[in-house]
């Protein structure tokens, strides 16, 4: 399990279709969260009735192709991945926030017990742990250094059976490979299902790839549920959390950014093999600020697209996919770009030319990949250096190659 989770930023998408024009007029990148009166944020669940009032809107989500994964069969089977849309509410009070997602899968795919060939459909909400400038959010790859995020994670499981610190590591073994039969079987079977969860629910402090930290001392107040409709093939989960608990105090604000990601266990998602919604801003109806972090995350790019395009492919075509068509450099050399406009904002993007050392993506593992680090690590301090220059410092050209990067992304399944 240890190892799934630490691989979940990563991306694995080879190619995406691509689209030129701005997906959808719908999504606004704006959540307004209704006031509520009472959150049940450990044992949130889609019927309760906050839900009745929140108004939903699309949100759009993209498949995160920032590396290749070394899977082909992963790879190929999501080669072609369209951006999905989900349906998103939110409700708030003074102590919680509490979101609703929805989504069409046609297939509902299950974890059972032990067995690790089968991936399970999932999904994830991260907030930062504090932020003050919205044009400094976190990484979207769950966060990076010196920016964190919370990230909640729920995935469909069957009852499973996990370590608990009594030292009993019996019941963690598959009843496949137990040499028990009839009543012992049985036996065996009720036990784990009387100690196991039948939900994988877990939460983290991130400061991006490798270095996630699993929360468990409890100190993080949340709840997530996730259920299948057969009949409409969609997925709803819930996830509550309170403003202000051990690891995070969000109650000061009048507007969170928040962002969901989705797992396909059908088409092998797991790990970094997901779709990834940018930063999203939620306003609290009522409630006072927030407008600075709206206006950023809602705001179009003011650049021209055309003279964007034709100055990033002259300079960063040697390093940066930039089209699922044209495999122009090594995947390894940079993050393939195909969908960067459909999860980085506007900032973040121009950030990332100006100055590449404030965000740094770890990309593959550098020990396997020697030829292609993404980054230089200081001896001393431990600090990372991108390996990529500042490219352009008037803010001309920026607007311009973030109006063209903002195009970068894959068109919207119908
Ligand atoms: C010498 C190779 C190289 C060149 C040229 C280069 N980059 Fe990069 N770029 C990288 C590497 C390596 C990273 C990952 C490390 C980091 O985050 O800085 C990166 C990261 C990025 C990111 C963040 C990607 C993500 O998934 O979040 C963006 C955006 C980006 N570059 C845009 C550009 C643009 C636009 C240009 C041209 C103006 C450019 N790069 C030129 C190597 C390069």
């Amino acid at each position: 399990m240890k190892t799934i989770i630490k691989s979940l930023i990563i991306a694995g998408l080879a190619t995406a279709t691509y689209a030129k024009t701005p997906a959808s007029a719908t999504a606004e990148n704006l959540i307004n969260a209704q006031r509520v009166s009472n959150i049940n944020v450990a044992n949130i669940s889609p019927s309760d009735n906050i839900w009745k009032n929140a108004k939903s809107v699309s949100v759009i989500f993209y498949p995160q192709t920032t590396i290749k994964l070394n899977d082909a069969k992963a790879n190929a089977t999501n080669k072609d991945n369209k951006a999905i849309t989900a349906q998103v509410s939110a409700v708030y009070n003074n102590s919680a926030v509490a979101f609703k997602i929805s989504w069409s899968d046609p297939t509902q795919s299950v974890q059972s017990g032990n067995v690790s060939d089968v991936y399970p459909d999932g999904f994830a909400m991260q907030m930062p742990v504090s932020f003050s400038d919205p044009k400094k959010l976190p990484y979207i790859g769950m966060g990076s250094e010196g920016r964190l995020v919370l990230v909640h994670l729920t995935k469909a499981t069957s009852v499973h059976y996990e370590p608990n610190g009594n030292g009993d590591v019996e019941h963690q073994i598959s009843p496949h490979n137990k040499n028990a039969f009839g009543a012992d079987l049985k036996n065996y079977n009720d036990k784990v299902n009387k100690l196991g969860k039948n939900a994988y629910t877990r939460s983290f402090i991130s400061e991006g790839f490798r270095s996630m930290t699993e929360l468990k001392d409890g100190s993080d107040k949340f709840g997530m549920k996730m259920t299948y409709d057969a009949k409409s093939k969609r997925w709803t989960g819930v996830v509550a959390k309170q403003l202000r608990d051990g690891a995070a105090d969000l109650s000061k604000y009048g507007a969170l950014p928040v962002s969901f990601a989705i797992w396909d266990g059908d088409k092998y998602n797991r790990g970094g093999v997901k779709s990834l919604s940018t930063w999203l801003a939620v306003k609290l109806q009522g409630k006072a600020g927030g407008d600075a972090l709206v206006k950023e995350l809602t705001a179009k790019p003011q650049g021209d697209v055309k003279a964007g395009q034709a100055q990033v492919e002259a300079m960063c075509a040697s390093c940066h996919t930039l089209s699922p068509t044209k495999q122009a450099a090594s995947p390894f050399m940079a993050p393939n770009l195909n969908n960067i406009g459909g999860y980085s904002t506007n900032a973040y993007l121009a950030e990332s030319i100006k100055d590449p050392n404030a965000v740094v993506v770890a990309g593959y593992n550098r020990n396997a990949h020697k030829g292609f680090a993404w980054y230089n690590v200081d001896a001393k301090t431990g600090k990372r250096t991108s390996t990529m220059p500042a490219m352009m410092s008037d803010d001309k050209s920026i607007n311009d190659a973030v109006a063209y990067l903002k195009t970068l992304k894959a068109e919207v399944a119908k």
